[in-house]
C-alpha cells in the first residue's frame, strides 16, 4: 500500500478510501513484540498502530490514517462519556504458513456495523471504508498476527459521538477507529464447556431496544447479572426476553444453540431484541450444508430445561466471533441446576468447531469464498 497517497481528500487515485500510514516513532522491539505474542490473553495486549477517521455534520469521513496507538485526547464534554452514543465490531485477522493474512467475512462485520449506526444515530461507514481501514492497519501491523493454532489478530473497530456537547442531540463530530490485539482463546479453559447463569429479571434489551445493535450500552447491563453469574459459581449470563421473562435470548457476549437427539439445531430467531452473529449465521449456513436440521424460533427455557431433563437436550453451546464455539455443560438459574449431556464437548459442537477454524485458518477448503484477503 502507498503512503504518499493524498491525506486530505481521504481517497486513493481511484476513489477507494485510503488510509494514510503515519509509522509509530518508536514501535515495539521485534523481542518485546515476540513477548507480547506469547499466550497472549483476550484484550490486554495492543500493536503498535491504530487506524481512525473522523466524520462532521456537513462534510462528512476524512482525516483518514494510520498512526501510532496512543491514548485519545478527548474532551470531558465528548457526547459519548454522557449518553454513550457508541458502537463496535469484533472480528479476527488470522496468519497462513505462507505470510497471508486473512479476515473471516469481514463484509458481515461492515454491514452490521452500518446497521448498528443507524440505530445509535450515528454515520454509516461504508463497506469500503470499514474494509479498507482494517487491511490497512493489518498491514502496518502485519508482524503482529500471531500464527499459533488457536490465536488470531482480534481486531476492534468502533465509533462514538467526540462532539463536546451537553445537548441530548446526535453528534456532529464522530470519530472512528480500529485497534488491534493478539488473542489465544477467550475463555481461559479453551475448549472445555462452560456453566452459564440464567438471569432471573434482569434483562439485557427489550422489544425496540437496541438489542440487535452492537452498542457498549447492551454490554454495561449485562455486567451486574454476569457479576451474579458469578457469584452463582458460572462462567457466563444467558438472558431472557424482557416482554415475558420466558424465552431464552443470548448469552452476554455469544448466540445460544440448542441440540436435540434427533440433530435438529435450534437457536433463537432474530427478534431485533438479539445480536445478528456472524458466527451465529456461518454455524447455520454450515449445519445447513450437512443436512442438518435447523430451527430458528422463540426457544422458552421450560421447553430447554424439560428436554435436559427427560434427555431430548443432547448438547447446547455457544457461539461468537471471540469465543468462536463454546460448549455449555452446565445450566443454572433459580430454582435449576442441570448438567448437559455429560458435561463434556459433543460432537455437534466438536464438527462445527473443527470445521469453522479450519477454514479461518485456511486448513480446510474455503468453498463459500467467506475468507477475504488482507495481506
Ligand atoms: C465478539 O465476539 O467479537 C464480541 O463482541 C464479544 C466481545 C464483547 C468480547
Amino acid at each position: 500500500m502507498s503512503s504518499t497517497a493524498p491525506a486530505l481528500s481521504g481517497t486513493a487515485g481511484d476513489g477507494a478510501p485510503h488510509y494514510h500510514r503515519r509509522p509509530h516513532p518508536g514501535p515495539c522491539s521485534p523481542a518485546e513484540r515476540n513477548r507480547a505474542l506469547t499466550a497472549p490473553v483476550f484484550g490486554t495486549v495492543f500493536t503498535d498502530h491504530m487506524a481512525r477517521a473522523r466524520w462532521r455534520a456537513g462534510t462528512g469521513w476524512d482525516e483518514r490514517r494510520v498512526e501510532a496507538y496512543a491514548p485519545l485526547a478527548l474532551d470531558p464534554a465528548a457526547a459519548v462519556l454522557h449518553y454513550g452514543q457508541e458502537i463496535f465490531e469484533g472480528l479476527k485477522a488470522y496468519a497462513r504458513e505462507d505470510g497471508s493474512v486473512w479476515a473471516f467475512r469481514p463484509e458481515l462485520n461492515a454491514a452490521r456495523f452500518a446497521a448498528s449506526a443507524r440505530r445509535l444515530a450515528l454515520p454509516e461507514l461504508p463497506e469500503a471504508d470499514f474494509l479498507a481501514s482494517i487491511q490497512a492497519l493489518v498491514a502496518a501491523d502485519a508482524a503482529w498476527v500471531p500464527g499459533a493454532p488457536g490465536t488470531s489478530l482480534y481486531l476492534r473497530p468502533f465509533m462514538f459521538a467526540a462532539e463536546a456537547f451537553l445537548g441530548v442531540r446526535s453528534a456532529r463530530v464522530v470519530d472512528y477507529l480500529v485497534i488491534a490485539s493478539p488473542a489465544g482463546a477467550y475463555f481461559p479453559s479453551g475448549f472445555e464447556p462452560v456453566s452459564i447463569w440464567v438471569a432471573d429479571g434482569q434483562h439485557r434489551a427489550g422489544p425496540g431496544g437496541t438489542g440487535g445493535a452492537k452498542c457498549g450500552g447492551n454490554y454495561a447491563a449485562s455486567l451486574l447479572p454476569q457479576q451474579q453469574a458469578a457469584a452463582n459459581g458460572c462462567a457466563q449470563v444467558c438472558f431472557l426476553d424482557a416482554a415475558t421473562n420466558t424465552l431464552l435470548e443470548e448469552i452476554g457476549s455469544m448466540n445460544l444453540l440448542v441440540v436435540t437427539c434427533d440433530g435438529t439445531v435450534h437457536t433463537p430467531g432474530l427478534s431485533g431484541t438479539i445480536l445478528d452473529g456472524v458466527t451465529r449465521r456461518s454455524v447455520l449456513d454450515l449445519c445447513r450444508e450437512q443436512g442438518r436440521p435447523v430451527t430458528e424460533r422463540p426457544l422458552p427455557l421450560a421447553e430447554v430445561l424439560d428436554g435436559l431433563r427427560s434427555g431430548q437436550v443432547a448438547e447446547i453451546f455457544a457461539c461468537g466471533t471471540a469465543a468462536v464455539i463454546t460448549p455449555i455443560g452446565r445450566l443454572a438459574g433459580s430454582g435449576f441446576d442441570l448438567t448437559v449431556g455429560a458435561g463434556r464437548p459433543g460432537p455437534v459442537a466438536q464438527v462445527l468447531h473443527e470445521e469453522l477454524t479450519g477454514i479461518q485458518r485456511g486448513t480446510r477448503p474455503d468453498t463459500r469464498g467467506w475468507m477475504y484477503r488482507l495481506v
